[in-house]
């Protein structure tokens, strides 16, 4: 069935329903994704970005329900990355005269990725593209998410097509954002920025400011994954300048790994001590809990708990898995401390420590190390510890 989202712009991309891990398995997407491509039916037929390989033959029976693929004039990528570009080999050899825009970038990276001898015109930001009744402007965006990374703004229709940048993993048979549950939506996008775009958070606050400045009317966003925001663009915006400039909430996220059960006795402990100050707390067992979720909990949160048991003189193994991608998404204004227990030896507190400050993460107080079991004091204490930790947060 055609997708008209404006008059003669279609969505013709696909739903990839059952995807469970995305990026390799750095991303969980517990309810799938789509991925997007646009057709734009004017004097040059126009292509923004195409799909994931596997999916190019629902992309092109799309296409056909309203034009012959081969009548496709003009292919605009705006991301080199395979989730939009896997189709463009195919859509050469159905449209071998078909001329492809993007950055330099673009151009650098779809070679060392497909090979091809295609005809690429480079584009600059601000540079325009008449395809017969509309102009195309396109926009760099380097590093949202990828150094290739372009949007592209339909001001005749007023719609900015911002690739992955406001975009979110979800599934739908709907694709509009009055068309789905907000607080699912939201959820999402938040998931989709924290995992993806948050180490870039400068660079989404600055590219936001530059657009603003440009003063140019969006009335639909477009993004190549997930649902089109038409109902109300600024949310999304709005959101994302909140989360690029990391403010959060008084809210604590204690994230911990155990070997036998008594670090995450001080873990409750001290989930008690926060509670007790009146403020909100998610409690996460790192061996158990999908990390993409609490990664998301973890970008409004102002304070970070987190707790491995020591092993080897160092943290337990999904714990450093955990920290490790934390550190690569360089959250910013947050303040954290570490706990756990130890047999003869300690170091998973202090090693945590290390990282969480050299990432610019502030540690807010010494952290808890406790040997074996804790007694009916040591809970004490870490409940306590929980209570000066909602103390220096505030
Ligand atoms: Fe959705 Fe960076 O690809």
């Amino acid at each position: 069935m055609k997708c008209e989202i404006a008059k003669n712009i279609y969505w013709v991309g696909a739903v990839d329903w059952n995807v469970r891990n995305f990026h390799g398995h750095t991303y969980t997407t517990k309810r799938g994704t789509t991925y997007n491509a646009y057709l734009i039916v004017d004097e040059k037929i126009t292509l923004v970005d195409t799909v994931h390989g596997p999916f190019a033959h629902e992309m092109f029976e799309r296409i056909r329900e309203i034009v012959p693929v081969e009548k496709i004039d003009y292919l605009i990528a705006n991301h080199v990355e395979t989730d939009h570009s896997g189709a463009i080999a195919d859509l050469v050899k159905l449209c071998p005269k078909i001329r492809i825009f993007g950055t330099q970038k673009c151009k650098e990276g779809l070679q060392k990725h497909y090979y091809g001898n295609w005809d690429f015109q480079v584009v600059k930001s601000l540079e325009k593209l008449k395809i017969g009744s509309r102009s195309l402007t396109f926009l760099e965006a380097p590093m949202l998410h990828w150094p290739d990374s372009m949007f592209t703004y339909l001001g005749d229709d007023q719609i900015l097509m911002p690739n992955d940048a406001f975009g979110q993993h979800y599934a739908s048979s709907r694709r509009f954002d009055d068309e789905v549950p907000e607080a699912d939506l939201m959820d999402e996008a938040a998931k989709y920025y924290a995992n993806i775009l948050w180490s870039f958070s400068g660079l989404v606050v600055k590219k936001i400011e530059e657009v603003v400045k440009l003063n140019i009317p969006i009335r639909m966003i477009a993004p190549s994954h997930g649902i089109i925001w038409r109902k109300d663009p600024g949310k999304i915006i709005g959101a994302y300048t909140k989360w690029g400039k990391n403010d959060t909430e008084n809210k604590v996220v204690i994230a911990y790994e155990t070997m036998w059960g008594a670090t995450e006795k001080i873990a409750r402990a001290i989930s008690e001590g926060i509670s007790s100050s009146g403020m909100e707390f998610k409690i996460f067992d790192l061996a158990v809990t999908d990390r993409t979720e609490v990664i998301k909990e973890m970008l409004s949160a102002k304070g970070y708990l987190i707790g491995s048991s020591t092993h080897n003189n160092g943290m337990l193994t999904n714990a450093a898995g955990f920290i490790d991608f934390l550190k690569g998404l360089k959250p910013k204004n947050r303040l954290a401390s570490v706990f756990g227990s130890f047999g003869w030896a300690g170091g998973a507190v202090k090693e945590i420590e290390k990282i969480l400050e050299e990432n610019g993460i502030k540690i807010a107080q010494p952290g808890l190390s406790i040997q074996y079991m804790p007694s009916p004091e040591e809970l004490k204490r870490a409940f306590l510890f929980g209570q000066e930790f909602s103390r220096n947060l505030l």
